[in-house]
């Protein structure tokens, strides 16, 4: 690319907007030149604005430190300066629904982290590994926006990374019954032990919200286009609990599955290692080499050993083994803000761009 995109973070002091000023430090395609969060922040400087709040292991990087930030709200302004957006806002869905496709209809794409609009019927919600067919809807959302470069794309909830891509590894085995439980980190609510102490040895069986997204969303993933929307499959049909566990980074899930034609455990693996979609085909800047690892070892899985496969970008699985009641269970591990957030957004901008979806303003 001869000249870096110039990219916007809304709600950039949060948690998922830090670590999208992490991930693009030193991005080769991308450059931050805008960081917009609340009215609260606006005026000050990024430094200032995120002050103690800052939640990365890394520092913070030099070149975002003196930015103004920015009002979301005055989106013209904002939109002005940047060629597309990341969208990491945390308002009521009704205001992030309205504020993102404002942006859009100003010829921004937006790339978001945020649920508001993961089933408005043609906004494509997309792992780039397992759906990028969904941004032919692109057009036609566009034409609803009244804009021919503007629009908005999705990706899914944390909690389904550790197992949706396992579960398309397999789609020729028909998977059609799925049971799991997630053991979901904290930081999926944008807090660490400091902001959160009871979470302290605690766990806590309740996240609002996040039980029918997590049995939810992954038919979104694995539907059809039909006229200008996505029409959201009907098997595997999944049942989940998610609770929350004293974790600071990483979504664990426990998973059995029932297939109509059940394979044996190694075409299992062999399926699951050998997965890959366009952003390995393509070798985008932010896709793991390999999207999904297998641990033999019984004990694996584990958050503090394995959260970093491929840089947060890589699901690993272990534990997989023949079940009395259902055919097979195992265990899914991904990291909840890079794969699951920031990292997964950066992923489709970049398969955006590369299929010219996302360009530089005129
Ligand atoms: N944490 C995760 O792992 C995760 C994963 C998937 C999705 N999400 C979703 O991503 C979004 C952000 O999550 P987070 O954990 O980063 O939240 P967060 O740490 O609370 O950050 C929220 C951001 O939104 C800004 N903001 C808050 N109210 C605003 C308003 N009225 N107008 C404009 N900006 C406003 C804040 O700015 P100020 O600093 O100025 O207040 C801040 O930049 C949420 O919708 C969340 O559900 C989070």
């Amino acid at each position: 690319m001869e000249k870096k995109l110039r990219v916007g973070v809304l709600g950039a002091t949060g948690m998922v907007g830090q670590r999208f000023i992490s991930l693009l430090e030193n991005h080769p395609w991308y450059e931050v030149v805008t960081v917009a969060a609340s009215p609260r922040s606006a005026g000050r400087t990024y430094e200032e604005a995120v002050g103690d709040r800052w939640k990365m292991t890394t520092s913070m990087p030099e070149s975002v430190k003196k930015l103004t930030v920015m009002n979301v709200n005055e989106v013209e302004a904002v939109a002005a300066s940047v060629d597309f957006v990341f969208s990491a806002v945390d308002m009521t869905k009704d205001e992030i629904k309205a504020i993102e496709e404002a942006y859009a209809k100003t010829g921004t794409p937006v790339v978001s982290n945020n649920s508001a609009h993961r089933w408005t019927p043609d906004v494509p919600m997309v792992v780039p590994e397992i759906n990028p067919e969904h941004f032919e809807v692109i057009e036609d959302q566009k034409k609803r926006l009244g804009t021919d470069r503007g629009f908005i794309v999705v990706k899914p909830n944390c909690s389904i990374q550790s197992y949706a891509p396992v579960l398309t590894a397999w789609k020729e085995f028909e998977p059609y019954e799925v049971v799991a439980t997630t053991y979901q980190a904290i930081s999926g609510a944008g807090k660490n032990f400091k902001d959160w102490p009871e979470m302290v040895e605690n766990i806590i069986p309740y996240i609002g919200g996040e039980e029918e997204k997590s049995e939810q969303e992954p038919l979104r993933l694995w539907g059809k286009v039909e006229n200008g929307e996505i029409v959201k499959a009907s098997e595997p049909v999944i049942t989940c609990q998610c609770i929350r566990v004293p974790v600071l980074n990483g979504h664990t899930a426990a998973v059995f599955v029932k297939f109509r034609k059940k394979p044996t455990k190694e075409e299992l693996i062999d399926r699951m290692v050998s997965f890959k979609g366009l952003p390995q085909e393509m070798e985008l800047p932010s896709a793991p080499k390999q999207f999904i690892q297998y641990l033999e070892e019984d004990n694996r899985p584990q958050v503090n050993l394995d959260v970093d496969f491929e840089k947060g970008m890589g699901i690993s699985v272990g534990r997989l083994r023949e079940d009395s009641v259902y055919d097979y269970k195992f265990v899914g591990l991904s990291h909840n803000t890079v794969r699951g957030a920031a990292g997964g957004a950066v992923l489709s901008a970049e398969l955006l761009t590369a299929k010219g979806y996302i360009k530089a303003k005129e």
